[in-house]
């Protein structure tokens, strides 16, 4: 037996003339939290597609649980739950009894099931909407439904792909502390995502991926320091005044499309004044200003050159 979750090597996939995975290496001890951080269309719901068996990849090798993908489905499906973007939930069925189906799609008794339902319930906030149906429920309900109905067979590995994409602040954090008890019990986790503070915050190791290709993989503070240090951002109001100041400030990294300009310093006073004296000099102002130490959305900017946008869903 190997301590790996999930071990994946040169994993590609094509839709017709299309890469979307490129040769992905991920390695994902068990007990962890790990992330794949990526723009829409990067290739995560086709990563966890090759992993949960719901689809079958062009090359490389990936073992779940100990078990290959492609020729150990069944054991691998045995040993995992899977909460997609797109919810399993039966929209006329209410809260209760949806997670009474997957009960009775699973081996537990009928009493120990009536108590794993009634739990779930209770541990999601679902209580008091049990005996309704699930398409009166909010997005941010139904999420935790589907998360709940994962549950019940009590998998070892959880795949959850963008859970919180779209969600309320207070639904995204309900999810995030869910997820950490989870982990705390044990349980490994394999979480997509759009939110570059939702992998900061959850993670363990984080990898990037930008179209098909992981640019970068590493502990959150790993990637942090992959990236320039702390600096001050100037946004301006017109291309031409970004254009004299990137003149005039040498060494700063310029964004055409949000007008901005990083300039690298200690964030100091004395560094900060010297800047605003150079602007002046010129006649030069920028419309805001601001003191940046770098997160996970620089990381992003400096390892692929762009950003990920994220689009609301
Ligand atoms: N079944 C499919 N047929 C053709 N193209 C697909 C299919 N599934 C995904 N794609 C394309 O593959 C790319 C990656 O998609 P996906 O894995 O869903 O990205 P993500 O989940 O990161 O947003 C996208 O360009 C998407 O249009
Ligand atoms: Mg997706």
């Amino acid at each position: 037996m190997t301590d790996s979750a999930i071990a994946v090597s040169g994993l590609r996939k094509a839709f017709g003339d299309k890469t979307v995975l490129d040769g992905i290496d991920l390695d994902v001890r068990e007990g962890t939290v790990f992330s794949l951080l990526g723009p829409n269309g990067a290739g995560k719901t086709t990563t966890v597609n090759v992993l949960t068996t719901l689809m079958k990849a062009d090359g490389g090798t990936a073992r779940v649980a100990g078990h290959d993908v492609a020729t150990e489905a069944k054991a691998v499906r045995a040993a995992i739950g899977v909460t997609g973007q797109f919810a399993a939930v039966d929209e006329l069925l209410t809260g209760q009894e949806n997670l009474q189906l997957m009960v009775d799609l699973s081996p537990v008794s009928a009493k120990e099931g009536k108590r794993i339902v009634t739990e779930l319930l209770e541990r999601f906030e679902l209580t008091e909407s049990a005996k309704k149906p699930a398409s009166t429920y909010s997005g941010g309900m139904r999420r935790k439904l589907d998360l709940a109905m994962t549950l019940v067979g009590e998998p070892r590995i959880i795949f959850l792909d963008e859970p919180t994409t779209g969600l309320d602040p207070r639904s995204r954090r309900t999810m995030w502390s869910i997820i950490r008890e989870l982990v705390a019990e044990g349980t490994t986790v394999f979480l997509t995502t759009q939110y570059l503070e939702e992998a900061d915050q959850l993670a363990d190791r984080v990898a990037v991926l930008d179209q098909g290709r992981l640019v970068a993989q590493g502990t959150p503070d790993e990637l942090k320091r992959q990236i320039p240090g702390t600096h001050v951002r100037l946004r301006f109001t017109t291309a031409a005044e970004l254009d004299a100041a990137a003149r005039v400030l040498a060494d700063s990294a310029r964004d055409d499309e949000a007008l901005t300009l990083r300039v690298a310093g200690d964030g100091g006073t004395r560094s900060l004044r010297a800047l605003l004296d150079r602007l002046d000099e010129y006649s030069l102002s920028a419309e805001e200003f601001s003191v940046h130490t770098p997160d996970l959305d620089d990381v992003f900017l400096a390892l692929t050159g762009h950003t990920a946008e994220v689009e609301a869903k």
